[in-house]
């Protein structure tokens, strides 16, 4: 079992950008931890975070025939990129949102999400928690497949 990790735009200045709200966990740590959850339950994983829709919307048809599902954090592009969510839906993996922040609690321009239109389940609030939970759904939807 193969899944792609998509993180974009400004995810890679975790531990910088407003702590208070992103936690003080840099970008190198979510990834150590995602390396870590993907190694116990016996996953390749792939992570790619990129500023650039463009190069996220590349990644993501590139899981296509490679990976069998994705969890992604599209970050702001998550509230604008139509872009994202055709790319989601052109792969047709299974597909779960994960953001490190509860954006139901926050402002009304995050309250929508164009990739969550194209994933099976979002995680919201839970941190680097988030990641680990969309991991074990996929994996455990995978299996039952
Ligand atoms: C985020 C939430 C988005 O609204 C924001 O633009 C981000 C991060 C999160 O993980 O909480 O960059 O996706």
């Amino acid at each position: 079992m193969k899944l792609l990790i998509v993180n974009g735009p400004n995810l890679n200045m975790l531990g910088i950008r407003e702590p208070d709200i992103y936690g003080r966990q840099t970008y190198a740590d979510l990834c150590e931890w995602v390396r870590s959850v993907c190694r116990r339950e016996d996953i390749e994983c792939e992570i790619v975070q990129s500023n650039h829709e463009g190069a996220l919307v590349d990644a993501i048809q590139g899981a296509y025939g490679v990976c069998d599902g994705i969890v992604i954090n599209p970050a702001a592009y998550t509230h604008t990129s139509v872009a994202i969510l055709d790319a989601l839906k052109a792969v047709a993996l299974p597909a779960v949102e994960v953001h490190l922040s509860d954006v139901s609690a926050r402002e009304p321009f995050r309250q929508i999400s164009y990739a969550g239109m194209a994933c099976v389940k979002t995680i919201a609030g839970k941190g680097f928690d988030g990641y680990e939970e969309a991991i074990y759904y996929l994996k455990s939807q995978l299996k039952s497949r």
